[in-house]
């Protein structure tokens, strides 16, 4: 993109589609009204701008993935539905709250989704996980399809979408087109770091997707990396190169 022009339309994004963190209720009832939304809580920013430096050693870039991942999930998961449970305390009979029907699908897209999983895991350990294996061509930048697996009752369940990095928004489009092909229904997108024409490219194929993001950031490169972005995320979590 040329300077003004791209300023104009990441300007667009941001004030047609960015929740900072907010719920536009109305999005909920709505099913082709897609947010994306920040997640700008302190601690998830603060951690983004560790691993963003690129001195950030692989352990410690291994470790913040998978808090920040963590932190967001409090975000991901503000709209899960409750319903009553009946809960016998030391003291009392109460009615609690517990969560609603089959719960949650964690889907990593292999590799760099993997770093995200524990993370999220660690507070809904029920989770079920499925995994889409896809790489991005280096020449043409998009996305070739090598695995998926998913659980078999993956059209009940709330779905989470995993990737660090919303580049093109290639890979993110064929990971939602293979879930929605094998029956998934309630699919969010949850990244680090998203780039606009990423977001533009998952909402023209998928306009009903909620995406999560730690950080939106300027643009991409000529190579289709993010800028500034934090490199390439798969390297960075696995210490290849
Ligand atoms: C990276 C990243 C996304 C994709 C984003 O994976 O983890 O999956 O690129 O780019 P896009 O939005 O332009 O499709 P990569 O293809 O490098 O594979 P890897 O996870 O195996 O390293
Ligand atoms: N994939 C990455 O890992 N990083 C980018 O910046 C773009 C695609």
């Amino acid at each position: 993109y040329e300077g003004g022009r791209h300023d104009q339309r990441l300007d667009k994004i941001k004030d047609k589609e960015f929740s900072k963190g907010e719920r536009d209720t109305s999005c909920e009832t709505n099913t082709n009204n897609g947010k994306l939304i920040l997640v700008d809580h302190p601690l998830v920013q603060h951690k983004v701008s560790i691993i963003r430096d690129k001195n950030t050693s692989v352990k410690e870039f291994r470790e913040l993935v998978q808090e920040i991942a963590g932190l967001m999930a409090y975000e991901t998961t503000r709209t899960l539905a409750l319903e009553p449970i009946d809960v016998e305390t030391p003291i009392t009979r109460t009615v609690g709250k517990t969560l609603q029907g089959k719960k949650l699908a964690v889907v990593p897209v292999l590799r760099a989704g993997l770093g995200m999983v524990e993370g999220i895991l660690r507070l809904i350990p029920n989770a079920k996980v499925g995994h889409v294996g896809l790489y991005r061509d280096p020449e043409t930048l998009e996305p070739v399809e090598y695995y998926c697996k998913l659980p078999n009752d993956i059209q009940e369940r709330d779905i989470f979408i995993l990737d660090p990095m919303l580049a093109t928004g290639g890979s993110a489009v064929a990971a939602i087109d293979l879930v929605k092909r094998q029956g998934g229904k309630k699919i969010s997108l949850v990244n680090l770091i998203a780039a606009p024409e990423g977001v533009r490219r998952v909402h023209a194929s998928h306009p009903e997707i909620d995406i999560y993001v730690a950080a939106l950031d300027e643009k991409l490169n000529d190579h289709g990396y993010i800028v500034p972005g934090l490199g390439d995320a798969g390297d960075r979590l696995f210490g290849t190169k």
